[in-house]
């Protein structure tokens, strides 16, 4: 496995070559995109998707999102183009907004798990604009890390979950937005919220009008799609959102952690109770926090931490994000 340094802003033209002919050939290559590092392959290559899949260890009743260049490459990837994608791809694309719409024939069933639709994404970050402009072709990418693990915001992160597994990476730094794309459903009569994140519910409904929530449908249609409903994004250490007030039951669970033995981490917001072994201090702002949580996340994996309290976060409409992301982390069953 390669792994080659990039400038974030400026990616160097011989690097991303190198890059584009991996994709080419149907390989693996490992990108910075501006939410998480995605693992690309060629969409419209079911051999080079299978890997993937096999890479991650993901069920492929779980359909990826295709990443293109621009709204034009957006058009020939799908079926139909809804008045709402124009508005919505108009409003922020290139950006952290995947919209699902229906999808065109071309795109293989192992992309979008057998769906009639397919999620797209214009990505912003540099590195992964250059990759798709010299490769020529619509990325089929997930987060780069194995399935159910932390999504990987340093190239360090994609080293330590798939090495030995891929073809390269191109390490663009720490990815600025730090959690995964706001997902859009716009192939029914109604726009449907299916993931938050830093897009936000309002951002979007002043774009299109009144949007609900609801669930990601995947391929197994009796099945729900483990990126909405399993234990995911989760770290191996067990994690607990818990109110930070003083006297909470965050001080009890922590003395319970200690008295058997646990290594107890923290992502803290207040001040840490005593017998956290390594609280993290997490910013006050849910931009900020959402940038810096996964990075938190495997470093006190790294540390070896069994247990993991995070200070329950804001109620705002802004965190809903992160706040999604913990709770999916916390999720065990
Ligand atoms: O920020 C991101 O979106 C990152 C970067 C690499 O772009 N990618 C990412 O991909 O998070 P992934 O595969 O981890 O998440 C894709 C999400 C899943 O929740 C999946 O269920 C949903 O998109 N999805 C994909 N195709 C869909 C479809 N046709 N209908 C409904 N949901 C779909
Ligand atoms: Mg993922």
């Amino acid at each position: 496995m390669i792994v080659r340094p990039v400038h974030a802003e400026r990616p160097d033209a011989g690097v991303i070559a190198e890059a584009a002919e991996i994709i080419r050939r149907g390989g693996l290559v490992a990108f910075p995109t501006e939410t998480v590092y995605g693992l690309g392959a060629n969409a419209l290559d079911p051999e080079a998707v299978k890997r993937i899949f096999d890479a991650k260890g993901r069920p492929s009743y779980n359909p990826l999102i295709a990443h293109v260049l621009g709204v034009a490459e957006a058009r020939e990837t799908a079926s139909t183009w809804p008045a709402s994608a124009e508005l919505a791809a108009s409003a922020f694309w290139p950006g952290p907004l995947t919209l699902v719409v229906p999808r065109d024939p071309l795109v293989p069933d192992i992309v979008t798990a057998g769906l009639d639709t397919v999620a797209l994404r214009v990505p912003s970050h540099p590195v992964a604009l250059a990759l798709l402009r010299a490769s020529g072709l619509p990325l089929a990418a997930p987060s780069a890390n194995r399935f159910t693990e932390v999504s990987p915001t340093r190239a360090a992160h994609v080293v330590k979950g798939l090495d030995g597994r891929i073809d390269m990476i191109l390490d663009g730094g720490p990815t600025a937005v730090g959690i995964e794309s706001t997902v859009l459903d716009l192939s029914g009569s109604e726009p449907v919220l299916l993931r938050p994140g830093s897009i936000s519910h309002a951002a979007l409904e002043a774009v299109l009008g009144p949007i609900r929530t609801g669930r990601a449908i995947t391929g197994e249609a009796a099945r729900p799609s483990p990126g909405m409903t399993d234990r995911h994004y989760a770290p191996h250490a067990e994690l607990r959102v818990l109110p930070p007030e003083p006297g909470s039951a965050r001080a009890a669970f922590v003395g319970r952690a200690k008295e058997r033995g646990a290594i107890v981490g923290g992502l803290v917001l207040g001040t840490a109770v005593p017998g956290i072994d390594h609280p993290v201090q997490m910013p006050p702002d849910a931009e900020t926090y959402a940038r810096q949580l996964y990075a938190a996340l495997h470093r006190l994996d790294e540390l070896g931490c069994d247990v993991v309290v995070a200070d329950e976060v804001p109620r705002g409409p802004e965190w809903a994000g992160v706040r999604d992301r913990l709770a999916r982390a916390a999720h065990t069953d």
